[in-house]
């Protein structure tokens, strides 16, 4: 895909690796639509790729919200009449815990994040895509560690959308591709979370580890990856995964 002046809507960009994929594909020439809660650090992500010449909106919306999702479609439309690239980046892991101990809520907010967020999006994005047989959609997949069984079970049911997704554009006979990221052990305030927190540091105590040892990614990392998809894959590479050690693989967390 040619990145120079086409349109990327980047969720959960205000922060940790959304904010590098967005900065990263701002370089790249693309106009990046930064999506997120809080308004606040989306307006810092478009400064910072003003900043380096680029271009760049911050649109503020809960992507589990079916009408702001559909107020940021309609702003985007306004603004732009298209979209190319959806990176469904957006995620949540606040609730770590055994499953006999799991507050529901938390449990199902990370659920819906992970899962019900990229479906709205792609419902909203899709058909315009359609209608020009052009665009690519990344979802984040992510790891399913014990005690986080919310994530776990968005994330798996993220890939599964991503795999039968990329079935039915196949079987469409349409040009649009759909892949998977992972990223690897990024630390970011998600992470964080994980190797600061009681809970965190009993469930998953491989967090805290790999910061103690420096066994980590940087965002930039999976952010150069993605651009470096965007610039090279084909219908054939549709439907896999990716990230910064292998272009094309297993479905990596
Ligand atoms: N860090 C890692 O090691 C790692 C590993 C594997 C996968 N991942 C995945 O990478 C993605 C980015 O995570 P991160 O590590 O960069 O953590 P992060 O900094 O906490 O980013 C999560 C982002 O999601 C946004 N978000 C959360 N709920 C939202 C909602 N309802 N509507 C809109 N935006 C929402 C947050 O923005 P607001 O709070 O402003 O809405 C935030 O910018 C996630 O999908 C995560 O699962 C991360």
């Amino acid at each position: 895909m040619e990145l120079r002046d086409a349109c990327a809507v980047v969720t959960g960009a205000g922060s940790g690796i959304g904010r590098a994929i967005a900065l990263e594909l701002a370089v790249s020439g693309m106009e990046v639509v930064c999506c997120g809660r809080r308004l606040d650090r989306l307006q810092e992500t478009v400064a910072a790729i003003k900043q380096s010449e680029g271009m760049g909106m911050a649109l503020a919306a809960d992507v589990t919200d079916a009408s702001q999702v559909q107020r940021l479609m309609d702003a985007i439309m306004k603004h732009r009449g298209t979209v190319d690239v959806l990176f469904n980046n957006a995620g949540s892991f606040n609730s770590i815990a055994g499953v006999h101990e799991v507050d529901v809520e938390t449990w199902w907010d990370d659920v819906t994040v992970n899962l019900l967020g990229p479906l709205l999006l792609i419902r909203a994005i899709l058909p315009h895509m359609m209608a020009r047989d052009s665009g690519i959609i990344i979802n984040m997949n992510g790891g399913r560690p014990v005690g986080g069984t919310g994530y776990a079970c968005g994330k798996a049911g993220l890939m599964e959308l991503t795999r039968i997704l990329n079935d039915e554009l196949r079987m469409q006979n349409s040009s649009i591709l759909v892949f998977g990221a992972g990223p690897g052990l990024v630390r970011t305030e998600m992470t964080e979370l994980q190797a600061e927190s009681e809970a965190g540091r009993r469930w998953i105590p491989s967090t805290y580890e790999s910061f103690q040892r420096g066994r980590l990614r940087r965002p930039e990392d999976v952010a150069q990856a993605t651009v470096r998809l965007l610039q090279t894959a084909t219908l054939a590479d549709s439907g896999k995964s990716y990230g910064p050690d292998t272009d094309f693989g297993e479905w990596g967390t």
